[in-house]
């Protein structure tokens, strides 16, 4: 098997995992990736959770095919995209079927790559490609680390956040030495943070020490406007721009830009 995601030149592709539910993987793959298209670059959400979260909060919710059918159904990626409402964004949808691919693909040749090999051919259309997870590290998931140049960790500052980041190192590492051996770190992102709380504080110090400069300097805050618009069917950059929710992402956006070179002010990558 090939080592290293085949990859279009200029494409990013980025898993965003953790193995624990609710900590927002799917908040932020739908708000970073508005953010991103907000500053001009195209950019593919690819629904990997059953629960298709991520497609209902992008909009897209009547679909002929999806992810699935790619997976496990021999289907073309290019069949299942569909445009959001947000020019440059992308979605391939997942639907419930999904939940049944970690069981199918168990038999199928090439298992863990299934994603990487069928997610090749759009790759060169888009700048970003966000692979939002489910809450396990299950065969999707493998699946979406094979696909990936890098995991963006989403982390709810909570008791046991050290322990759960751990075992995801864990497993990235044995993916990098099994089938991707340029998988790296994009970035950790604190979530759903609460400056009043002292638990909340004192988690952020500890990973920070722990991972120094992978960690963003932006946090999301917990803000109710950020739980609310999924049901809007909108990213809240879109639902409420102004809200802190929102704010915090647009700014996760550009600083991730501008990690990789790329920012709006044009800053060196680190
Ligand atoms: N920063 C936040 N502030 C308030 N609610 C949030 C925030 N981030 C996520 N949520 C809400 O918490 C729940 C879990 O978030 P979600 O992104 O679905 O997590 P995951 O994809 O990791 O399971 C959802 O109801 C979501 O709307
Ligand atoms: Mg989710």
């Amino acid at each position: 098997m090939p080592q290293g995601p085949v990859r279009a030149r200029g494409t990013r592709t980025i898993a965003v995992a953790n193995q624990k539910g609710g900590v927002g993987k799917t908040t932020t793959a739908i708000n970073l990736a508005t953010g991103l298209a907000a500053c001009g670059q195209s950019v593919l959400v690819v629904d990997l959770d059953p629960q298709g979260n991520a497609s209902t909060g992008l909009g897209v919710s009547e679909y002929e095919t999806d992810v699935y059918d790619v997976l496990i159904g021999g289907g073309r990626f290019e069949d299942v995209i569909c445009r959001s409402e947000i020019p440059g964004l992308d979605v391939a949808p997942a639907s419930a079927d999904l939940a049944g691919a970690e069981i199918e693909l168990i038999d199928i040749p090439h298992r863990e790559s299934r994603l990487r090999e069928t997610l090749a051919p759009v790759l060169g259309r888009y700048d970003y490609v966000l692979i939002d997870c489910p809450p396990a590290l299950g065969l999707l998931t493998i699946n979406a680390l094979v696909a990936a140049d890098s995991v963006l960790v989403p982390l709810q500052c909570e008791y046991f956040a050290l322990e759960g980041m751990t075992r995801l190192m864990k497993s990235i590492e044995r993916i990098r030495r099994a089938y991707n051996e340029s998988l790296n770190i994009q970035g950790i992102v604190l979530t759903m943070y609460d400056s009043r709380n002292n638990l909340c504080r004192s988690v952020e110090a500890d990973v920070r020490a722990h991972f120094n400069d992978r960690v963003y300097k932006t946090v999301i805050p917990r803000n109710v406007r950020l739980s609310e618009a999924p049901s809007y069917g909108k990213p809240a950059l879109v639902y409420d721009l102004a809200c802190s929710g929102a704010q915090a992402y647009a700014r996760l956006a550009a600083e991730l830009l501008r990690r990789e070179g790329v920012g709006p002010i044009g800053e060196a990558a680190e």
